[in-house]
């Protein structure tokens, strides 16, 4: 069995319903993989939800629910939201399966066994709701600690360490040595920064179950549960793990007996917002050169999104509930949008007038009008027969063929949409200067009228092939449209002239109803 190319996004905290940052980034990993995978690689996309820890018993507490029961509730509509989000996901995990317990306590033996573990008492401040031990060095200008930490309490506990200080120094030199490994290359330069400038604390890797028993026990002391993070970052090879990747379990000494063997590891890319780039680029490689598994070929880092220039809050109600603009606006609107208008990498700005805008502007009357256009005029003119191949478009079409391509490659999504719309405004262009509405009405245009229908039917082909990626349902769509549903060809395959003459095409029907017109 070959090596998948292994995508990943951060599980999510299942202390709420799925917002807005949550569904930008599933969907961004969904574009990656789908555009990996309409290169015809073997991929696998991992997502799932982070179960354990202060956050989630202190939800559960507040539903007055026994925690597995109020994860089990979430979970369900998590499970439904990455649905709705039509997210190419291969697997699901949850950090409180029996499957990923396993994998995680396998871990803490052999590193404890292995010395890298010790245990020492803590005096200090301490912040349940970000469960982190602070400092005075956390503390703002005017002498407190900012109001993300909560409550924060002044405690005295004794926990076990994992020894970090001792591998920095060839994580600062692996990073160097590897100028892909976290982008965009900014946020590489910060982790650097970080890491040159700061000696790195040892990570305290457990939590007393007298104060926090929602999580996993430590195999080798009952008195403690697992620090959420150890815990949550193992999910990207526990997983993998679950399907017997043999590099993983033979490693970590795990049985792949009667598993399917799948080959994941090491990850291709794990995608994560700004705000927990420390525990992917510095915990997590620790973690796994400590247990002797090779690092993950890339971290991205995407930014955050507001909703009109300020913060995304429940508490102010300045959110964007992602169900509520699919339901109103249709799934590939909302995909359409978070990629058009946020690369990845810098921060973005929802605005709901900038959503409409776009919705009529590059959908409606964009693409949505060209396919509608195209298929129409070839049902009247030719009784949706294409007519013989013809290339007036086909230098320009190529060449978004090859930008686009590139841009999926080099994870510069926006561009890829930008390109592919620049085929979209030449081709509805091409049609308003060609008149083939005027052609028709002269028999002895019948030649040059043919030669334009071929050119819109078959942009139209290209740029659905190049859609799939971005917007699987509307792809779909016209690919039925065309008649061509299930005969895609992969992206390097995809050339000017394949649809043939003579194809009967389908009826057209509208991809965006114009708002004007909906309800
Ligand atoms: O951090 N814009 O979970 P989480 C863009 N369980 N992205 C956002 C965002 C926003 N406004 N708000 C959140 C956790 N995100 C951990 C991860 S991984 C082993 C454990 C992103 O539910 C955030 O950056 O708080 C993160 O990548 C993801 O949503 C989940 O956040
Ligand atoms: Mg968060």
């Amino acid at each position: 069995m070959a090596k998948k190319f292994y995508a990943t996004t951060a599980i999510d905290y299942v202390n709420g319903h799925p917002h807005l940052g949550h569904a930008y980034e599933k969907v961004m990993t969904d574009v990656l993989v789908r555009s990996r995978r309409a290169e015809g690689k073997d991929t696998y996309y991992l997502t799932g939800l982070d179960e354990h820890g202060q956050k989630v018993q202190q939800a559960a507490r507040d539903a007055g629910m026994d925690p597995q029961a109020y994860c089990d509730d979430l979970a369900t509509a998590w499970t439904d939201f990455t649905r709705r989000l039509q997210l190419s996901n291969d697997d699901f995990i949850r950090t409180s399966e029996k499957r990923h317990k396993e994998v995680v306590q396998a871990i803490l033996d052999k590193l404890n066994r292995e010395g890298h573990f010790y245990t020492a008492e803590y005096k200090g401040y301490y912040s349940a709701r970000q469960e982190t031990f602070l400092t005075d060095r956390d503390r703002n200008e005017s002498g407190e600690f900012d109001e993300i930490y909560g409550d924060v309490v002044e405690l005295s506990e004794t926990n076990y360490y994992f020894r970090l200080g001792c591998h920095q120094q060839w994580l600062i030199d692996y990073i160097e040595a590897n100028p892909d490994f976290i982008y965009p290359d900014y946020r590489r330069n910060e982790v650097l920064g970080f890491l040159r400038n700061n000696e790195l604390e040892d990570l305290c890797i457990t939590r007393p179950a007298s104060r926090l028993n929602w999580g996993i026990p430590l195999p080798f002391d009952p008195d403690y549960v697992t620090y959420v993070w150890f815990d949550a970052l193992t999910n990207y090879i526990s997983a993998p793990a679950s399907h017997g990747d043999p590099l993983i379990c033979d490693t970590l000494g795990l049985s792949r007996e009667g598993l399917p063997g799948l080959e994941l590891w090491p990850a291709d890319h794990h995608v994560i917002g700004k705000d927990i780039i420390k525990f992917h680029s510095v915990y997590w490689p620790i973690m796994l050169k400590a247990m002797g598994l090779p690092l993950p070929k890339q971290i991205i880092a995407h930014g955050w999104w507001q909703k009109e220039g300020r913060k995304i809050s429940k508490t102010t109600g300045n959110i964007v509930d992602p169900v509520a603009v699919i339901e109103e606006w249709g799934l590939d609107a909302f995909r359409f949008y978070c990629i058009r208008e946020l690369d990845l990498g810098p921060d973005g700005n929802w605005t709901d007038s900038g959503f409409e805008s776009r919705y009529s502007g590059e959908l409606a009357n964009g693409l949505g009008n060209l396919v509608n256009r195209s298929l129409s005029m070839l049902k009247r003119y030719r009784q949706s027969v294409v007519p013989p191949v013809q290339g007036d478009l086909e230098e320009e079409a190529t060449a978004v063929i090859d930008q686009t391509r590139a841009h999926y490659e080099n994870l510069k999504f926006q561009s890829a949409v930008q390109s592919i719309w620049s085929l979209v405004t030449r081709v509805n262009q091409y049609i308003d200067q060609t008149a083939p509405f005027k052609l028709a009405k002269d028999p002895e245009q019948s030649g040059r009228l043919g030669e334009i229908l071929y050119n819109t039917v078959e942009s139209v082909r290209i740029i659905a092939v190049l859609l799939q990626p971005l917007l699987p349902d509307t792809a779909g769509k016209i690919a039925d449209q065309l008649a061509i549903g299930g005969k895609l060809p992969i992206l390097g395959e995809l050339r000017w002239g394949q649809l043939p003459e003579g194809h009967v095409t389908g009826s057209p029907s509208p991809l965006f109803p114009r708002r004007d017109l909906m309800n």
